[in-house]
């Protein structure tokens, strides 16, 4: 079962990765799903038709006034027709016509008449367009309204710029797709998640801290949520936006976040410990700003409590899930932590390599008691509804609520 929607309208905006449309609808057919397209005015200038045309095997929309249409009236007839929308690219200006309720061309049209299917949108511009406070804005009115936002990814622009705007490979976006038909696998469920990293204060101006992005936990509470569970979100210090339909708790430190995941587990079916939690903090969190003084300056560090052993004590006890970080040894200090812990599964990666910590993509080697599998290199995204399924899988295997 690919997990896909079988009907699929695909919209193209007018953007340079109009051009990776074409391998998406490809590889689209070849999973089996009937799509359908619709380009605006703007990607005309980027694909010709014909293209799309022979690799979707239908006729190509383009105009909201085409009278050979189903009963001439193609947006009401599509957005019935639909499982799903989805959009790419997605272009700065169709985001913002999207969330501001244009109808002015076909795409616009169509998908405000089909708001009780699920909108997906990869977006795909310049980095600065991308992080224009407008673009921002409306794509957060979309995430607010349940739009599914894929990427966009960082890395070499079409436009010679290197940044965040690229829009998601083909494969990426499919995968990310794929939580279509697992939409309420999570349904019923209280999931919590704790995201980032935290920071150990010095002094007012300083802090201990680490490269994480919290974007894995912020993946795994958006795709939490798109699968019908209940979701809070404890984040440490991240600059990511709140995904729809997510309580978020933000706090700063180990002991903050130690705290705020003690309080909301009990009644939990299911907690993901995502975050990044120093291990250490300063003994002493100076007053006042520490000055230059001798060449040696000595910072005695103190344990913090460990999330997951204070979780894992808990009666009832959440299914628990945890991540391992590892540079070395991965498969033998995964499995050490998942006993020591007694979690029930575990995420295990490399660092370094272009993986893990501050990327957008990763690899996992899972582990629970009596069995693992390989999640190969995918986006976070992509990876949060792989590590989500199995989690669900354990727990209707299991039946009820926690142990
Ligand atoms: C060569 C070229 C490349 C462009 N690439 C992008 C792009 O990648 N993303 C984007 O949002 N706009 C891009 N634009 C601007 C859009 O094409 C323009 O805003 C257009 O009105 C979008 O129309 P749409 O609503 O049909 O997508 C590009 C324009 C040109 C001329």
């Amino acid at each position: 079962m690919s997990g896909l929607p079988r009907r699929l309208v695909l919209g193209i905006g007018g953007g340079i990765a109009a051009y990776k449309a074409c391998e998406l609808v490809r590889r689209l057919k070849e999973r089996d799903v009937d799509v359908r397209v619709v380009m605006t005015a703007g990607a005309e200038h980027f694909l010709g038709a014909a293209t799309l045309q022979a690799l979707s095997g239908q006729p190509v929309r383009t105009s909201l006034w085409d009278a050979s249409a189903e009963a001439a009236m193609s947006h009401i007839e599509l957005a019935r027709w639909a499982d799903a929308i989805l959009v790419a690219p997605a272009s700065a200006n169709v985001l913002a016509r999207l969330a501001h309720g244009f109808a002015d061309d076909l795409l616009t049209t169509l998908s405000l008449a089909a708001s009780d299917r699920p909108l997906w949108l990869a977006p795909a511009m310049n980095r600065l367009m991308w992080a224009h406070p407008a673009t921002q804005a409306n794509v957060e009115l979309l995430r607010a309204r349940g739009a599914h936002v894929l990427g966009p990814a960082s890395g070499e622009q079409a436009c010679g710029e290197v940044g965040e705007g690229r829009m998601l490979e083909p494969e990426a976006i499919i995968a990310a797709l794929s939580i279509f038909e697992a939409p309420q696998m999570l349904a019923g469920r209280r999931v919590l998640v704790s995201a980032g990293p935290t920071h150990e204060d010095l002094d007012p101006v300083r802090f201990l801290g680490n490269r994480s992005s919290g974007r894995m936990g912020f993946a795994l509470a958006e795709a939490a949520a798109g699968m019908g569970a209940e979701v809070t979100l404890v984040a440490g210090p991240v600059a990511l936006a709140t995904p729809a339909g997510v309580d978020r708790i933000d706090v700063r430190s180990a002991r903050q976040m130690h705290a705020a995941m003690l309080e909301h587990a009990p009644g939990m079916d299911v907690v993901i410990g995502a975050a990044a939690v120093a291990d250490y903090r300063p003994e002493q969190r100076q007053t006042r700003k520490i000055k230059k003084q001798d060449d040696r300056f000595t910072v005695t560090l103190v344990r913090n409590p460990d999330i997951l052993l204070d979780l894992a004590a808990l009666s009832p006890r959440p299914y628990l899930a945890g991540f391992a970080a590892e540079t070395e040894a991965l498969e033998d200090n995964a499995q050490l932590k998942l006993q020591a812990k007694g979690l029930d599964l575990i995420a295990a990666n490399l660092v370094g390599e272009g993986l893990g910590i501050e990327t957008q993509d990763n690899a996992f080697s899972v582990f629970w008691r009596g069995g693992s599998t390989v999640l190969p290199r995918a986006p976070k995204t992509d990876l949060a509804v792989s590590l989500l399924r199995i989690v669900a899988g354990q727990l209707a295997a299991k039946g009820g609520r926690g142990t």
